[in-house]
């Protein structure tokens, strides 16, 4: 008689293995000592990175992992960083900051100039370390002067992630957060001390941060651009598709989402929506 072949996804799991049994500890771990609800994210990725830190900490089994996660009080805040990527960069894909120069954001204030209001509101939401925020305030701070002594701007960066958030509030960055930014840029608005790159207050001061779950929104009605961009990919398609419905009840009518160059709109959330350049992934609230 043939033996059975023993495959890695055994009940225990095997090295470098995350079983479904496992999985579910861990999510409930996280959830309770962090409050990320893995739950709405990719389980191929999670799974990936659970094992890959699982791994670095010399953990055999996903079981071993679960007490180890369990016994090391710092071990779920590690954790749920390892599996939040803070990727990003200033002027992150230029040709979609060189759309919303040239046609959303002027869209934006003469909407307001027309109808008379002085408030515009901006939001990234997974803002990472403030690169995309401070994008949009050096754009403004560039371009934009009379409209910015005219209206209210804000300015909002949201993460999950307080320790990024930390860092997004020092504004202080490597140079290779800034190979995308054009010279002058870079020039006109960082001091580079000891080879790090210091954003100059006033623009740093343009924007303000909070954590927020995307999960759980509590962003403004009536926000006028918001960029969530390389955020969803990370997530389940009914997450993408419930997160980008609180996308469109955020938005004032007429607003722009923007999303990443590898996001696209699905499901019911396409009705809310009318694409204004598929290429950049800009979209308008319908
Ligand atoms: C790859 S970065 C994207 C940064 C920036 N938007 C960009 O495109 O350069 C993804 C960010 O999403 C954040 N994130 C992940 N899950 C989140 C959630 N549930 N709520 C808010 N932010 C989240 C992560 O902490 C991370 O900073």
């Amino acid at each position: 008689m043939q033996r059975p072949i023993l495959t890695t996804s055994g009940r225990d799991g095997a090295r470098g293995d995350v079983p479904e049994r496992s999985y579910e500890k861990i999510r409930r771990i996280l959830k309770t000592m962090t409050g990320l609800r893995l739950e709405n994210y990719k389980s191929s990725c999670v799974k990936r990175r659970i094992a890959v830190r699982m791994t670095s900490v010399g953990c055999d089994t996903a079981d071993q992992y679960v007490d180890f996660l369990l016994t090391e009080k710092a071990e779920a805040g590690i954790l749920a960083k390892k599996l939040t990527i803070h990727v990003s960069k200033f002027f992150r894909n230029p040709s979609t900051f060189a759309k919303l120069k040239d046609e959303v954001i002027p869209d934006i204030f003469s909407r307001h100039r027309l109808e008379g209001s002085r408030s515009v509101s901006m939001a990234s939401i997974g803002c990472a370390a403030g690169e995309e925020p401070y994008t949009l305030a050096l754009i403004l701070a560039d371009c934009f002067r009379e409209d910015l002594s005219r209206f209210n701007v804000s300015i909002h960066g949201t993460d999950i992630d307080s320790g990024i958030l930390h860092l997004a509030e020092n504004a202080v960055y490597g140079a290779e957060s800034l190979d995308e930014t054009p010279p002058e840029v870079r020039d006109r608005h960082f001091t580079c001390k000891d080879g790090k790159y210091h954003l100059d207050p006033l623009v740093r001061n343009m924007v303000s941060f909070a954590r927020c779950d995307l999960l759980r929104p509590t962003c403004k009605a009536a926000t006028d651009l918001i960029l969530c961009r390389n955020v969803l990919i990370y997530f389940e398609r009914s997450s993408q598709e419930t997160i980008i419905s609180s996308f469109a009840e955020s938005l004032r009518e007429g607003g722009f989402l923007v999303l990443g160059k590898t996001e696209t709109m699905m499901g019911k959330a396409r009705e809310l929506f009318l694409p204004v350049c598929r290429i950049e992934r800009i979209y308008r609230k319908a």
